[in-house]
């Protein structure tokens, strides 16, 4: 399905990252894992074989670096970016009355700065390519408004209207780019989430119990094919009929 195709990832190091590393690999990509975590990034990356570059995406310059090392590796040209690094543990369960301004700014410049700052590094890349695809992680807690987690919510909406402008601005270019909100995963990050939410996803998805993170990485890989151009600025809901979009 991605014979060939040149892919930056970013978040690969562990939890879905990781998962979506594995299936782009398996579907014959290309693909650079970059992380902020260069031990976990290294070790998730030597296990497909492929090349891990350090990045935090909190920093201009540092993704600056890391796009200059991609356009080296790639020849100039970049057919997908996947946004999937995120801070998305260690701040739920907090009221919007109690969050502080450092989390907030935090969530804000990570999640959302940083999505835009990794789209605007690789924009030339993508256009090179002639068939540039840029797949955006959002969260279906963004569509449902999930309570004590609003900086995380907040971001996550913005990644999805993000999406829809960046189409417009992107697609004379032959350059599409969607999002895809999953619903809870069994991945680490969701440990700490309380065992009522779990059980709240788990029995009232149209297709009852837990989700993995390879269910919903065929999606994704999908979205990074020639195939995929139609689907531009849409955001895909992929939690088993959790909710609709
Ligand atoms: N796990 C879920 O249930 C779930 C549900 C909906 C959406 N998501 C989204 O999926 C994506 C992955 O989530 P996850 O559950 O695997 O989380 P995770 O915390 O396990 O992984 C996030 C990855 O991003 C990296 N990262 C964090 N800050 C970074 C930075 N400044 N620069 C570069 N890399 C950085 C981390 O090192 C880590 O490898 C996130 O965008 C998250 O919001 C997850």
């Amino acid at each position: 399905m991605l014979n060939n195709r040149s892919i930056l990832l970013t978040g690969g190091a562990r939890g879905l990252g990781a998962e979506i590393a594995k299936c782009l690999f398996e579907h014959g990509a290309k693909i650079i894992i970059a992380d902020i975590d260069a031990e976990e990034g290294r070790r998730t990356a030597n296990k497909l074989g492929v090349q891990f570059l350090h990045v935090d995406i909190e920093d201009p310059n540092s993704i600056e670096a890391l796009l200059k090392d991609v356009a080296k590796t790639f020849d100039g040209k970049l057919d997908g970016l996947v946004n999937n690094a995120a801070i998305a543990t260690g701040i739920g369960g907090v009221s919007f009355e109690e969050i502080d301004l450092n989390t907030w700014d935090k969530v804000m410049r990570v999640n959302v700065r940083g999505t835009w700052l990794m789209t605007r590094a690789a924009a030339p890349l993508l256009r090179a390519s002639g068939s540039g695809r840029v797949v955006n992680i959002a969260s279906d807690t963004a569509i449902w408004g999930a309570p004590l987690l609003l900086s995380y919510v907040a971001s996550k909406g913005a990644i999805i209207s993000m999406t829809k402008s960046l189409a417009q601005e992107f697609g004379s270019d032959q350059v599409g780019i969607t999002a895809v909100a999953p619903g809870i995963l069994t991945t680490d990050s969701t440990n700490d989430v309380s065992a009522t939410r779990h059980s709240f996803y788990n029995e009232n998805r149209a297709v009852p119990g837990p989700q993995a993170p390879e269910d919903i990485t065929e999606t994704i890989s999908f979205l990074l094919t020639k195939g995929a151009l139609t689907l531009t600025g849409q955001l895909l809901t992929v939690n088993n009929g959790f909710v609709f979009s």
